[in-house]
């Protein structure tokens, strides 16, 4: 198997679990958050600089990289890692979320998903084989099946409709996959009904993938909705298989995933927000565009040891970005970046201890969530 997860510790007091994920591309510690390089570069990084933030594994986009430049010319390339110059492990999501987002610029029909382009408004078809073209293609170390999501709010009968395609487009996923350097995983959908979730991953459990992703969640559901389908869906999974909690990354989701026992973590928030001139501190969020950071010469966060934090001020940062001069946004994104990445060493340090729920609650007695 290309992809293998090997538990070395589960802590004491919750099913947080510490691991290493074996990948042709190396081995990373779990759990694991992973950047997201939707178009083939975590944007305005170098993977040198994703890589001094402790960013790991990275995750790309197939949609977009289907769209442009195309996956034939990755694959002349030699293959995305090849492409964008990143020499560790690559996770490439199935444009499964991409698509069904497109809202009515897309149709849904067993066989697949016709959708116009966002660049230039062309039609294309998904099928799972067709993704699964794209995305040997591309050559990730890990590849997602093509899924349905169903949005939030929606009701059980759409849910269920959505996840039972979703397991027989994941066997068709699999039956058109065939790179042995290359692991599929599954992908649970359910909404936010546990009987449903259950059932989803029943199914693709019979399947039997080398890790599973747990989709639809972070879809404008309240956090304590998500937390609960987790707390009944994680105990039914393998214990000796990656679970990935897709699109979620805010600091506290993070810390009550792996609570739950998530070990992989995906999310633009990050480095989205640092685009727009915000930033995570041990506080909180901070919007150091805001004007009363014009004249406050304190890093963004005066208990980080970024490159960003040891250098520059947020009265800098904030005229950079005021004056959309490009280092501002890149300033921001390294510290986002190396800001979670370090409460992600927090995370393992404290499963080490058996001391995660205390860890939780230092953690949160200083973070205003957002
Ligand atoms: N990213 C966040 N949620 C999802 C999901 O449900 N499916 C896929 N393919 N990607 C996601
Ligand atoms: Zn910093």
């Amino acid at each position: 198997m290309p992809v293998k997860i090997i538990i070395e510790k589960e802590e004491k007091h919750t099913r947080a679990r510490l691991g290493k994920l074996y990948t042709p591309h190396g081995v990373v510690e779990t759990p694991i958050f992973m950047p997201v390089g939707t178009q083939a570069t975590v944007k305005t990084m170098t993977p040198e600089e994703v890589w001094e933030t402790g960013g790991r594994l990275i995750l790309s986009n197939t949609y977009h990289l289907y769209l442009r430049p195309g996956h034939d010319l990755i694959r002349e390339a030699g293959g995305l890692h090849r492409f964008m110059n990143w020499h560790g492990p690559i996770l490439t999501d199935s444009g499964g979320f991409q698509v069904f987002s497109l809202g009515p610029l897309r149709t849904i029909t067993e066989e697949g998903v016709e959708f116009r382009s966002h660049i230039d408004g062309s039609k294309h078809f998904f099928t799972p084989e067709k993704v699964m073209e794209i995305e040997q293609a591309l050559g990730a170390d890990i590849a997602m099946v093509f899924d349905e999501c169903a949005p939030y709010p929606c009701d059980r009968e759409y849910a269920l409709a959505a996840l039972e395609r979703t397991t027989r487009w994941a066997a068709r996923c699999q039956k058109a996959h065939h790179r042995k350097d290359q692991a599929l995983f599954g992908i649970i959908q359910g909404g936010v009904f546990n009987d449903l979730r259950a059932r989803s991953a029943r199914e693709l459990m019979e399947l039997d993938f080398p890790g599973y992703g747990i989709g639809g969640l972070s879809v404008g559901e309240p956090k304590e909705l998500m937390y609960d389908v987790l707390d009944h869906l994680i105990p039914l999974l393998p214990k000796d298989k990656p679970r990935y909690l897709m699109g979620v990354g805010s600091p506290d989701c993070l810390i009550e995933g792996v609570i739950r026992g998530v070990d992989m973590f995906d999310c633009v928030l990050p480095t989205r927000i640092a685009r727009n001139g915000a930033v995570f501190t041990h506080k909180g969020r901070l919007t150091v565009r805001n004007a009363e950071y014009a004249k406050d010469f304190r890093p963004l966060d005066e208990q980080c040891d970024c490159y960003t934090c040891r250098n520059y001020s947020r009265a800098y940062i904030r005229h950079l970005i005021k004056a959309d001069e490009v280092l501002g946004i890149r300033l921001t994104t390294i510290h986002n970046l190396h800001f979670i990445q370090r409460l992600m060493d927090k995370i393992k340090e404290a499963i080490r201890q058996d001391r995660l729920l205390e860890y939780r609650a230092e953690f949160l007695s200083h973070f205003q969530a957002g």
